[in-house]
């Protein structure tokens, strides 16, 4: 297998915010996962200090809350002020009960715990457009309004300074609370983005986009085309969700593992048609991909989703991290759907919590990257995929990425074969390496899960041999590497 990486030809600046992380008011991903006043394991302010620790080791940038489908049916009103007189509500989306101990004064302090961004998606399903502009006002106003005085008057007096928005989640799907056909959503999300613009001009908003929904392509495409012409003027980000697993009646890990490339023309098209609008209606600011939903998912669909996730997850997620970073001039923001316990990579108990397998390409990505993405040239066999629309996959999946300062290359493999071993001829243009180590992600086969107390797909540390510009690499079968250079 060769992989040729030439230092000169560069796809363009990776975004921090595609490493951001998401939380929903949905099972324990909320209650009984990050926040968990009543437990030892929790600090001053009812937050899990064991999560916070694992979830600051994927260094996530942005953190999307409160919903997914929550959100849809989630009157902000309920969940600030004293707690005692926050009203329990039936929660509709995921048929269960909320308690409203955790709002949006709790959000906003959890992302200053763990040094990230908050991302607030409004509720364009069952609330109003003075109901999305008041939460606006809320947390960022400082010029004495009921709102802003309201927060004072909760304990924040400084304005918590909210850049990302969200209008609505899903709006596209017969699912969603307050569906709406894309005329109807695009109408009612232009006036929710002017008022709520109105109350802060730096605010950044980003459009609920479609998804491809089987194959259905037109859908996406309409559905798209209306929101955008609609909202390309007010708008800096169109959001893309996607969900994925087997596909029935092929080989499991195989097809799992093709999955990403699907999306990634799902991704490509979307980015032409972003373009052709922002051209055809003249729109002078960028508007990116926010892939604020994003995972394997299959396996549960009840109102917990505590999906467990084997090796196999692990390198579709890997895949799809280095499919990310290639397309990096598309995608301003992506948002793994969820952090805890929700079809997430940190999973607890009352008691502890274990690192699940797709923990580790995520830790990978954030802490072994660098911000420039590189143009990788790969030959090697390849697999028959068309039923995800490609004539072919490639057992080796790579990325290579620069950093600052130029003087450290990564190059993220993903070894998709079962049985074989890779061997990887690299052929570095216009650099020396001095140094390496490899980070391996990898276990005993493809179905290996880890567990409390049984973590058996981790990641090691290994040096390697490297010096010059031609070398090669062992990657065992089933596995993920990140290898990191030193450059001269
Ligand atoms: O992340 C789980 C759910 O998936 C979200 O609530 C929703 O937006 C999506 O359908």
């Amino acid at each position: 297998m060769l992989v040729k990486i030439d230092l000169d030809r560069r796809l363009g600046m990776i975004d921090r915010n595609t490493h951001g992380m998401f939380i929903e008011h949905l099972g324990r991903c909320i209650y009984g996962g990050i926040y968990e006043p009543d437990s030892k394991l929790s600090d001053e302010l009812g937050f899990r200090r064991d999560v916070l620790e694992a979830a600051r080791r994927l260094r996530a940038p942005i953190l999307r809350w409160p919903g997914g489908n929550f959100v849809s049916n989630y009157h902000w009103l309920d969940g600030v002020g004293p707690k005692e007189k926050r009203p329990v509500r039936p929660e509709l989306a995921w048929d269960t009960i909320e308690t409203n101990q955790f709002g949006t004064n709790e959000f906003i302090q959890y992302c200053r715990t763990l040094d990230t961004e908050p991302y607030i998606c409004a509720n364009l399903g069952s609330g109003t457009m003075d109901e999305a502009a008041a939460w606006v006002e809320y947390c960022n106003r400082d010029d004495g309004t009921s709102y802003a005085k309201l927060r004072a008057e909760h304990g924040f007096e400084a304005p918590h300074n909210v850049t990302y928005w969200g209008l609505g989640n899903e709006m596209y799907g017969n699912w969603q609370i307050g569906h709406k056909p894309a005329e109807e959503y695009a109408k009612f999300a232009r006036e929710c983005a002017k008022l709520m613009k109105a109350n802060d001009r730096s605010i950044k908003l980003v459009l609920c986009g479609g998804q491809v929904l089987g194959h259905d392509t037109a859908a996406f495409l309409d559905w798209n085309v209306t929101a955008l012409q609609k909202c390309a003027d007010l708008v800096d980000y169109i959001a893309y969700h996607f969900y994925w697993g087997p596909v029935d009646g092929q080989d499991a890990h195989y097809s799992t593992l093709a999955k990403p490339y699907q999306s990634e023309q799902h991704l490509q098209f979307l980015w032409h048609l972003i373009e052709q609008v922002r051209r055809d209606r003249r729109v002078k600011h960028p508007i990116r991909i926010a892939l604020d939903e994003w995972n394997v998912w299959y396996r549960v669909h009840d109102n917990q989703l505590e999906e467990r996730y084997d090796l196999t997850d692990a390198l579709a997620v890997a895949i799809y991290l280095n499919m990310m970073r290639r397309n990096c001039q598309a995608i301003g923001m992506a948002n793994l759907a969820q952090m805890v316990n929700v079809i997430a990579p940190i999973f607890t108990s009352p008691e502890g919590m274990f690192l699940q397998t797709i923990y580790h390409p995520l830790r990978l990505a954030a802490e072994k990257s660098g911000s420039t993405a590189l143009d990788v040239h790969v030959e090697c066999d390849t697999y028959p995929a068309d039923y995800v629309g490609l004539p072919a996959v490639r057992y080796l999946d790579a990325l290579a990425t620069l950093d600052e300062s130029e003087t450290k290359l990564y190059v993220s493999l993903v070894n998709l074969s079962k049985q074989k071993r890779a061997e990887v001829e690299l052929l570095i243009q216009e650099a020396e390496v001095k140094s390496g180590r490899a980070h391996v992600v990898t276990g005993r086969a493809p179905d290996t899960y880890n567990d409390f107390g049984r973590e058996r797909v981790t990641c090691r540390t290994e040096g390697i041999p490297a010096s010059g510009s031609r070398l090669t690499y062992w990657l065992p079968p089933h596995a993920h590497a990140v290898l990191e250079f030193d450059l001269r």
